[in-house]
């Protein structure tokens, strides 16, 4: 089980002469085995939210609970990934997908069995021995998403993972995740500044107020999942629907102050 609750949560950071609250009095539930994305202004504490949820950052009040048991620290079914891989480049491919498990003791017949089932599922079995120098980004995030389903994770989550590639690789790997999740049903959180990826890979889509960040709404998404979703009109109503909430949100004033002066804007 990794369903997911938050309730009161707070989180500031403690500067030398100032205090950022990052999240306040948050409140959140992902049901075990939904896959939710996240979106919200720059600043407004996703990053902080995950890392909270990974066990990596205590918070200052309120409830966070993942299967039913507070967050003390990082789970052993709890995989987290990052925009910038966190590869180790001295490693091969193979040592790479299997730090995780070499971290929690993993035997290491056992370990080399599910690194190559890992490595094999992602497409990159014929890479175990290289190192992550010769992958491209897209590989490098293949990579870091072996890493996660060698642990076998019941909670993926995922921070921006796909901002840094080119728009085919972000789609070609947004399928992945997508084609994972269906095979796997594991619970995951994908914190997107993408409107189009949050609509593709969240069922449910939660949009963050300016920081100190809240829930400021819910975007229901029924049809994630469904073959062919991205190309039918019901996609692109969704992404509006969800383009408006962030504009009601500040998240894209840059965006809308763009427009010629004397014409409303398009809301
Ligand atoms: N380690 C830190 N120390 C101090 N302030 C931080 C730290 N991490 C994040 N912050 C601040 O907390 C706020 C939320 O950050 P973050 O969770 O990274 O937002 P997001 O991921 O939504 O862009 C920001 O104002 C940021 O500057
Ligand atoms: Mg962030």
């Amino acid at each position: 089980m990794a369903d997911v609750c938050a309730h009161g949560l707070s989180i500031a950071y403690e500067g030398v002469d100032r205090r950022v609250d990052a999240l306040d009095g948050l409140a959140l539930s992902v049901a075990d085995g939904e896959p939710v994305a996240i979106i919200g202004p720059s600043g407004c504490g996703k990053s902080t939210l995950l890392l909270a949820i990974a066990g990596l950052v205590a918070p200052d009040s309120g409830e966070l609970l993942v299967g039913g048991t507070p967050v003390t620290g990082p789970r052993l079914h709890t995989a987290l990934i990052l925009q910038d891989f966190g590869l180790l480049p001295w490693k091969t491919v193979a040592h790479n997908a299997g730090l995780g498990l070499e971290i929690r003791h993993v035997a290491a017949a056992e370990r080399s069995a599910r690194v190559a089932e890992a490595l094999d599922r992602v497409g990159l079995a014929e890479f175990a021995n290289a190192y992550p120098a010769e992958l491209s980004g897209g590989m490098r995030q293949r990579l870091a998403l072996a890493r996660a389903l060698a642990l076998d994770a019941h909670l993926l989550l995922m921070d921006e993972p796909l901002s840094a590639l080119d728009a085919l690789t972000r789609e070609d790997l947004q399928g992945l995740l997508l084609d994972i999740w269906r095979q796997r049903g594991h619970t995951s959180i994908l914190v997107t500044h993408s409107i189009e990826e949050a609509i593709f890979l969240g069922r449910r889509v939660v949009v963050l107020t300016p920081r100190p960040g809240r829930v400021a709404a819910i975007v229901e998404n029924p049809e994630m999942g469904d073959p062919g979703f991205r190309d039918t009109p019901a996609f692109y109503e969704r992404c509006a629907e969800l383009r408006r909430l962030l504009a009601a949100e500040g998240a894209l004033e840059s965006v809308q102050s763009e427009a010629p002066h004397g014409e409303a804007s398009a809301s």
